[in-house]
C-alpha cells in the first residue's frame, strides 16, 4: 500500500476501520488491515469521510463583493441588476484569478467537487471561457462541472439560446435555465420544453434555476418533471432552489411530491442564499423559503444542499465550507433528530456527488482516494462543529492540513484547555427523527 490509515470511524458509524490506499484509489476498507503502507496515518477514531461536493455554485461571481457597489436591499432581483453592471467590466484574467482563489479555499475545506452555473448572455462568453480554463487548471485537485446558465432569460434574452449551445460546443457539461425569470409563466414554461428537449437531443444533464421566488404559484419544476418523463431524461435532470414549493398549496404539493419523485428529477437547496433571499417582500410572519427538504427526501427524491454564493452581489459571505452550508440548511428544514442531521451530512457528499454523476466517489475498494479527515467522531458532530479538515487527500495524496481546533484556557481550578467534541460515552444511540 502506499498509504494506510488506521483507526478510521466512518460516516456510517463503523469504528476501527483502516483504509489502505494503492495507486489513488482506496485497496481495502477493513479492521485491522495486514497489510503495511510506505507511509501510515492514525486517524485516532477522528470521522473519515468522503470528500464535499457542492451541487450548486456560480463561480464567474465568486469574491467580487462590493464591485462596482455592494447589494442595499439585499433581494435576488438586485443582485441580478448588480451582476448586469458588473458584467461589462470583466476581464478573463480577473475571472480566473478569483475562481482559482476560491478552489483553493475549497481544497482547503474538503470541497472537490463542484458544479457551477456559468452565465451566456454575455455575447463574448468571456466568463464560459475563463471557467473552462479554471475547469483544465484544477482537475488535478478538484472536479469543476459547468452549467450553461442564461442568466438573463433563454427568451427574454435574444442572444442567449445561440449563446448556450455556442457554450455546450465549447465544453460546458450541463443545460442551465432560469424560467421564472422569462417575461411570463407561458414562455418560462416554453423555456423548459426547449431546453430539456436540447439536452436530449445532445444527451447531457439538466440543472436548472426553478422556481426561486415566494410566489406559491411559480410551478415550473412541474414542466421541468413532466419534460424528463417525457424524453426519457429521468436520473439527469436537478431543479435548483424551488423556493416557491415553500409558499405552495399543500394540496397542490400533495400531487406535486409524487410527480417529481417519478420523474427521477433531483432537488438542490441552496440554504444560506435562500433563508438570505426569499421572503424579502414579507413584513412578518416572514417566509423562510426553502424548498420542502424533508418532504422531498421522504418521498424518495434526491435532495442536494449547494453554496450558490461566496462573496458575491447575491451574498456577502461565506468561505466555501459545505458544513456551514448544512448547518443552515437543517436549521431553516428543522432537521434536528439525528437521522434528519445524518441526512443532511449525505446533501453535501454522496447526494450531490450521485447528481453530478462522479465516477469512482465513495468509501469503497476501488473508488478514487479522495478523502477528508476531519476533527469530529460523526457526521452530526462534524456539522455542529462545522470540524476542522486535518487532512483532505485527493488520489491518495494530501492536498490540504490544517490543526484542530484548541483553545487555551487560564482559570484557577479549571483544565487549561478545551476540545469541543463530545464526551467518549456520552454519543446517544440514534433515536430516529421526533
Ligand atoms: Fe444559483
Amino acid at each position: 500500500m502506499d498509504l494506510v490509515i488506521r483507526n478510521a470511524t466512518l460516516p456510517d458509524g463503523r469504528r476501527d476501520i483502516d483504509i489502505g490506499i494503492a495507486d489513488g484509489r482506496i485497496a481495502a476498507l477493513e479492521p485491522r488491515l495486514a497489510a503495511r503502507g510506505a507511509r501510515e496515518i492514525d486517524a485516532a477514531g477522528d470521522l473519515v469521510s468522503t470528500p464535499f461536493v457542492d451541487a450548486h455554485f456560480h463561480m464567474d461571481a465568486v469574491l467580487s463583493y462590493g464591485l462596482p457597489r455592494v447589494n442595499c436591499s439585499g433581494t435576488l432581483l438586485e443582485g441580478i441588476a448588480l451582476w448586469g453592471e458588473l458584467k461589462p467590466t470583466l476581464t478573463q484574467d480577473a475571472l480566473v484569478e478569483r475562481a482559482l482563489r476560491y478552489c483553493d479555499w475549497a481544497v482547503a475545506r474538503g470541497l472537490l467537487a463542484i458544479r457551477s452555473h456559468v452565465d451566456v448572455c454575455d455575447d463574448r462568453l468571456l466568463a464560459v471561457e475563463a471557467l473552462l480554463e479554471v475547469k483544465r487548471r484544477v482537475a488535478p485537485y478538484l472536479d469543476l462541472q459547468l452549467v450553461a446558465f442564461p442568466q438573463d432569460g433563454l427568451l427574454r434574452s435574444p442572444t442567449a439560446f445561440d449563446n448556450l449551445k455556442r457554450a455546450i460546443d465549447m465544453g460546458v457539461d450541463v443545460v442551465g435555465g432560469i424560467p421564472h425569470f422569462e417575461r411570463t409563466m407561458a414562455q418560462g414554461a416554453e423555456s423548459v420544453r426547449l431546453l430539456c428537449e436540447f439536452a436530449a437531443e445532445r444527451g447531457l444533464r439538466v440543472d436548472m434555476h426553478c422556481d426561486e421566488s415566494d410566489d406559491p404559484l411559480s410551478r415550473h419544476i412541474e414542466t421541468l418533471a413532466h419534460e424528463t418523463l417525457r424524453l426519457g431524461l429521468q436520473g439527469r435532470v436537478a431543479g435548483s432552489h424551488l423556493t416557491s414549493m415553500h409558499s405552495m398549496d399543500n394540496y397542490y404539493v400533495s400531487k406535486l411530491l409524487p410527480l417529481i419523485a417519478e420523474s427521477g428529477v433531483a432537488a438542490i437547496a441552496n440554504p444560506l442564499i435562500n433563508i438570505t433571499l426569499q421572503g424579502r417582500h414579507d413584513t412578518y410572519p416572514k417566509r423562510r423559503g426553502m424548498t420542502r427538504v424533508p418532504e422531498l427526501m421522504a418521498a424518495g427524491v434526491d435532495v442536494a444542499f449547494g453554496h450558490d454564493c461566496v462573496l458575491d452581489p447575491w451574498y456577502g459571505m461565506g468561505s466555501g465550507d459545505m458544513l456551514e452550508v448544512a448547518h443552515m440548511g437543517l436549521h431553516v428544514a428543522q432537521m434536528t433528530g439525528l437521522e434528519a442531521i445524518e441526512a443532511c451530512f449525505d446533501a453535501i457528499t454522496a447526494t450531490p456527488a450521485r447528481i453530478l454523476g462522479l465516477e469512482g466517489y465513495g468509501l469503497a475498494p476501488g473508488c478514487h482516494a479522495d478523502l477528508v479527515i476531519l476533527d469530529a467522531g460523526s457526521p452530526v458532530e462534524a456539522i455542529r462543529l462545522r470540524a476542522a479538515r486535518r487532512l483532505v487527500l485527493r488520489r491518495g495524496r494530501v492536498v490540504a492540513e490544517a490543526p484542530a481546533a484548541a483553545s487555551r484556557l487560564y482559570l484557577d481550578g479549571r483544565p487549561d484547555g478545551v476540545d469541543f467534541r463530545m464526551l467518549q460515552g456520552n454519543k446517544p444511540e440514534n433515536p430516529g427523527a421526533p
